[in-house]
């Protein structure tokens, strides 16, 4: 087991990154000092492999647990689903100590997390993340979220967790394609801050992919300590975290071009290849090096082909994105592997230049 330790301004919490460390939960609960109520937030597809056993787990360390179930998918993430986990809430008899657990991925995390930053000023929350992109992103940080006519975590809060636990065997039972989502994420990680964290995804993309402990927990402990470095420096995301959006500011708006059909593990790793072809073309990044982060997402299953993608309805998305500043947009840009900076002068004619190129 690896431990990653966050140090943001507002509190100090570990990342407990693992193979089968889920029954460890209880006794981490019981050493934090939380003796009472555990209400576990999951979804019916997370709770049927995992729930049910967990919830066993903590009431033999002496817990009183419950689990609350919301249905799957993002429409969850709404006030309504808050509403509805608020009156469930009050029936268990919830109280200052009662700890919620945030059992699946990103939309429970962001769901559960926000009802426990609201509910009494604020429950204690431990992140429990099932899916590869929640143990290497939404899990860590701090951001929780409901989203509000239509627009992604309109309402939310900066609310840390008392500790994360991502049990790595968990990722067993993920789909593909989900996996594929949390890749897209490492390989960000890798090309904003570390060369040799790149290297080392490219050198064992195989043992990646056949979900080996070993690799899965090096990837997502590397990822999870980037992820809380960054963070901590700029823990309620005024500057230093916009690199964080390395490949999706493209990302997002094939993302919503493609009426969200498209996973979004596929979108950003397009929107790192648009940010790699512009800053190609600007001459700060090399051939090589543009050759390297092209095929390091088409070995791991991932899009780099950009012919499908509709591009005037991208420039049009691209533009209405709230990173737009005086008719330029803001890209973050990689000068190497490694090694991004933010340019904020990014105009149309070059992501229109970036988006009709094809790839040698
Ligand atoms: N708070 C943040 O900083 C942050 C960062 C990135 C993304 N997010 C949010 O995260 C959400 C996306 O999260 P996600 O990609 O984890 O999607 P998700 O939570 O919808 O999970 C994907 C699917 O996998 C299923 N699942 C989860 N764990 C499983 C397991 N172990 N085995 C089998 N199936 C499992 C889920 O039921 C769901 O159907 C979005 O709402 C996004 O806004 C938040
Ligand atoms: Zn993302």
């Amino acid at each position: 087991m690896k431990t990653i330790k966050v140090k943001s301004p507002s509190k100090k919490y570990d990342v407990f990154i693992g193979a089968g460390i889920l029954p460890e939960l209880g006794i981490k609960l019981r050493r934090k000092g939380f003796a009472g109520k555990a209400v576990i937030i999951t979804n019916p597809v997370v709770n049927e492999i995992y729930g049910n056993s967990l919830k066993t787990e903590l009431t033999v360390a002496g817990l009183e647990a419950s689990i609350l179930l919301v249905p799957d998918g993002e429409k969850q993430k709404s006030l309504e689903t808050a509403g509805m986990l608020y009156k469930k809430l009050t029936a268990l008899g919830a109280d200052r100590m009662t700890s919620i657990i945030a059992l699946g991925g990103g939309v429970i995390g962001d769901l559960a997390g926000f009802v426990a930053a609201t509910y009494l000023r604020g429950l204690p929350l431990v992140q429990v993340p099932t899916t590869l992109l929640a143990q290497v992103d939404s899990s860590i940080g701090g951001k929780v979220a409901v989203n509000y006519e239509h627009i992604k975590n309109k309402i939310g809060a900066f609310y840390q967790p008392e500790f994360v636990l991502s049990d790595i065997q968990t990722l067993r039972t993920l789909p593909r394609e989900q996996l594929n989502n949390g890749m897209a994420e490492i390989i960000k990680y890798a090309v904003i801050r570390d060369r040799s964290f790149f290297s080392y995804i490219e050198g064992n993309m195989e043992k990646i992919k056949s979900l080996d402990e070993q690799a899965l927990e090096k990837i997502i402990a590397r990822s999870a300590e980037i992820k809380a470095d960054i963070v901590c420096k700029d823990e309620r995301d005024t500057g230093l975290r916009n690199i964080l959006n390395y490949g999706h500011t493209a990302g997002h708006a094939i993302e919503s071009t493609a009426d969200f059909n498209m996973g979004h593990g596929q979108a950003v790793a397009m929107g790192m290849i648009i940010a790699g072809r512009i800053a190609l073309n600007r001459g700060l990044l090399k051939q090589e090096e543009f050759n390297s982060l092209r095929d390091i997402i088409l070995t791991a299953g991932l899009p780099a082909d950009l012919t499908g993608p509709d591009t005037p309805r991208i420039i049009e998305a691209v533009k209405q994105d709230k990173k737009i500043i005086g008719g330029k947009i803001r890209f973050i840009l990689a000068k190497s592997i490694g090694n991004v900076i933010m340019a904020d002068d990014i105009s149309i004619p070059e992501i229109e230049k970036a988006l009709a190129v094809e790839d040698a």
